[in-house]
């Protein structure tokens, strides 16, 4: 590991913009993986997480833990078990009969663990790893330009600037840097017509209320028309995290925009009155969502380029997906590590780093949209229990099976030593390094 306070390794500055969960961990990965010192500006005026938890599958836990930041992690939060992230479906509506229980008959291996994490505390164990010298804040990225000796100046909303060689756009589904990649004018996000309500219940409570599934270990999935639930545990199985879906199909996909905030308060009776008539279980955990937020679901269109340039993006940045796989931030964490083993490659220096970005663009691109569309059919499929074709636990099954395989199981250390393969092919590096 290289000392954080070392100063470069190497011949290029490099710039993160967005210190989100994808922004910090890759300030942690260049730093002991490629000894770089990067500098971090972040919009808001200090880190911050949402109030809320989210689910890491096996291939986002490897790629944290290959970039230095997964024992911190677990060490900081009370989130340390690992479960199967394998989900149960069970019907949202009446006595919740079991409909499918992912791989269940499968032994349970490390490849099959992950963990569901409180957000603020990823962030606060993060935050441990990373130099404070070098995170900026009220730094609003407003666009990027290039300078005469080919490096790049960030211009920032209040009037100041940075000079780099090489900036990573981490500045998640709104990214500002997304537009200095896509050329066209063509709309990448769309609002999914999915709204998410979400919420902290403490399990006691909802025990004491008389639910009857046991919610301490495994990842549930409430199914039913145009609606789903998805309630994990968090801290140890003390506190429930409830994410209820609901879409509107009357519209088609993409033809609405929303205007307003993307997040908002809204009353319960709101929620209640949208799950009217759904089974009991259901019911008690609507009931104990005192203050949910109401979340408008965006999506990109998959992305052709995640680079252009010396500019490159990571996480939702450049592959904004809907959550329906809990896959999201995964992928975001395969960027930062395949882009920090590439940039640690001691043949890597200013003059051949567009190179090592179009092998950085080569892998993540196919992989990382093929995890958005999977998301999106896996929203479709929980919602579609009851319709022709999805009427009984073994239709379910058939659409199921297998779709959190090829995300879960991915060989990301072969990925980069075939990127570094064709970069020496291409000459790009020394076939010595
Ligand atoms: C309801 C819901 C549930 C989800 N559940 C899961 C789950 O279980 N598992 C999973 O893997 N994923 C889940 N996701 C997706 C996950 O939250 C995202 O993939 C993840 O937060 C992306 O991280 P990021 O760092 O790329 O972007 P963000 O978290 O959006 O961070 C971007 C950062 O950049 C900053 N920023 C923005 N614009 C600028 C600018 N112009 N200049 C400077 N800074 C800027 C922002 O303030 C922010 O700090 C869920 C999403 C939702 C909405
Ligand atoms: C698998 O499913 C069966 C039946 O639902 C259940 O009894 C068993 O506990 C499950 N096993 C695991 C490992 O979850
Ligand atoms: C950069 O790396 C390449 C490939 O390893 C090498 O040929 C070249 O001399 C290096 N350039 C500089 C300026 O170090
Ligand atoms: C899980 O199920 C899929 C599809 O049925 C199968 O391909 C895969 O091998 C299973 N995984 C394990 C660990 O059994």
């Amino acid at each position: 590991m290289s000392d954080p306070r070392k100063p470069n390794a190497k011949d290029f500055r490099v710039a993160i913009i967005g210190g989100g969960m994808c922004g910090l961990a890759c300030a942690v990965g260049l730093a002991r993986l490629a000894g770089i010192q990067a500098e971090v500006f972040e919009a808001a005026p200090k880190f911050e997480e949402v109030g809320a938890g989210v689910g890491l599958g096996p291939n986002a836990l490897r790629a944290l833990d290959r970039l230095g930041v997964l024992d911190a992690v677990l060490a900081q939060t009370e989130d340390a078990d690992r479960t199967a992230r394998r989900m149960v479906f069970v019907s949202g509506l009446d006595q919740h009969e079991e409909v499918y229980d992912y791989n269940n008959s499968s032994e349970l291996t490390p490849a099959d663990t992950g963990i569901g994490i409180y957000r603020p505390a990823f962030l606060d164990a993060v935050l441990l790893l990373v130099d404070p010298k070098t995170t900026h804040f009220n730094k609003r990225c407003t666009s990027v330009s290039s300078t005469a000796s080919g490096a790049y100046c960030i211009h920032f909303a209040d009037g100041t600037s940075h000079e780099a060689d090489l900036v990573i756009g981490a500045d998640g589904i709104k990214s500002v840097l997304r537009t200095a990649v896509v050329s066209t004018e063509k709309k990448v996000l769309q609002f999914t017509n999915t709204v998410a309500y979400r919420g902290l219940v403490p399990r006691e409570t909802l025990e004491r209320d008389g639910m009857k599934i046991d919610m301490s270990q495994r990842v549930y999935c409430f199914v039913g028309i145009d609606k789903h639930i998805i309630a994990f545990p968090i801290r140890s199985g003390k506190i429930i995290n409830i994410v209820a879906f609901a879409t509107d199909n009357s519209v088609p996909a993409g033809s609405v925009e929303v205007t307003g905030p993307w997040v908002e308060p809204v009353p319960q009776q709101e929620v209640l009155d949208k799950y009217e008539g759904w089974g009991p279980d259901v019911m008690i955990m609507l009931n104990h969502l005192k203050n949910p937020s109401k979340w408008f679901i965006h999506s990109l269109t998959p992305l052709q380029t995640f680079i252009r340039e010396k500019i490159a993006l990571v996480g939702d940045a450049a592959h904004g997906m809907a959550p329906h796989l809990g896959s999201g931030v995964g992928q975001g964490f395969e960027d930062v590590f395949v882009l920090c083993e590439l940039l640690a490659h001691p043949s890597t220096n200013l003059s051949n780093l567009e190179d090592v970005l179009k092998a950085y663009d080569a892998l993540r691109v196919p992989r990382a949209n093929m995890v958005l569309e999977r998301s999106h059919r896996a929203g479709v499929i929980y919602e579609a229990y009851g319709k022709p074709g999805y009427e009984s636990a073994g239709d379910m099954e058939g659409h199921l099976a297998g779709i959190w395989e090829p995300i879960w199981r991915h060989d990301l250390d072969a990925d980069v030593a075939s990127a570094i393969a064709g970069l020496q092919q291409r000459g790009a590096f020394s076939a010595a390094d």
